[in-house]
């Protein structure tokens, strides 16, 4: 039997960055192709709002760049600057808000994957969101930010499900969509994390709730931020071969925005 523990999962960056730390090469491999094709600067600095673990600016300080970012959750950043000065740099993410931030020195790149931009409430804090990041980022810098959006036609996806393991510590999550709250635009959806060692099961149950965009929701809110044009546009399978026009059934988007 599974101990049962309600609570956040951003609260376990341990688990966290074993789950999803995993899966950065693609989105490693994509952010480093979009540079010479989309950004029209040089690019030595890289800024990710809402890092968590900063499981690709680990990845990013190591290729050479200057990293930095930010998370609401001290525990993640705690995490995430250990392993920076672990590994000799230096503890450049900080706790503050992603909707509220300035930067003391600009960036040439950012990037904000798998749909964390959701988790901005409302129209006021996502439009706050996107002036800070083109106050963070230089001219002809980019902003790539990775989102599900709401398929006017067709199924949405309803779940999702990970697992990974590292020695004697195997993670299975499961993530489900239970339902759009069309008044508030948003989606409830519930977590589980089943974490196994050779002794114990514990499972971690906890619930999220994601900001929906329709496409034409986004476009008109890229509206109210003309600092940032959107550049292009691709899909979850990073493939910067195959930028994807976005129609009624599409779901998984990354956007190019570019500050202009
Ligand atoms: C799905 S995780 C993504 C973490 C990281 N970007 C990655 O790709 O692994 C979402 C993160 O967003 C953070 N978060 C949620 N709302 C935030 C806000 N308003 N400002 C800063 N961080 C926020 C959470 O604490 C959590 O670490």
């Amino acid at each position: 039997m599974a101990e049962i523990i309600q609570g956040s999962i951003y609260d376990y960056p341990k688990y966290y960055d074993l789950l999803f730390g995993s899966d950065w090469k693609a989105e490693y491999e994509f952010l480093q192709a979009c540079m010479p094709i989309h950004c029209s600067r040089p690019v030595k600095r890289i800024f990710e709002p809402a890092c968590g673990t900063g499981r690709l600016l680990i990845k990013l300080a190591e290729a050479g760049y200057e990293v930095a970012g930010n998370d609401l959750n001290a525990k993640a950043i705690d995490f995430c600057n250990d392993r920076l000065v672990r590994y000799g740099f230096p503890a450049s993410t900080v706790v503050e808000d992603m909707a509220d931030f300035k930067v003391k020195k600009k960036f040439d790149v950012a990037f904000n994957l798998i749909n964390t931009f959701r988790h901005l409430p409302d129209e006021k804090t996502a439009e706050a969101h996107l002036h800070c990041m083109a106050a963070a980022l230089n001219k002809g810098g980019i902003y790539v930010l990775g989102i599900h959006l709401e398929p006017t036609k067709g199924n949405r996806m309803e779940e999702e499900s990970w697992s990974a393991r590292r020695g004697n510590l195997a993670i299975t999550s499961y993530m489900w969509s239970k339902g759009i709250d069309r008044k508030r635009r948003m989606e409830l959806l519930g977590i589980t994390l089943d974490i196994y060692t050779p002794t114990n099961h514990q499972r971690i149950v906890d619930h999220m709730d994601y900001r929906t965009y329709k496409h034409a929701q986004f476009k008109s809110l890229m509206k109210k931020v003309p600092e940032f044009e959107i550049a292009a546009t691709y899909d979850f399978s990073y493939d910067i071969t195959k930028p994807h026009e976005i129609t009624t059934t599409t779901e998984d988007v990354v956007f190019i925005l570019k500050k202009v």
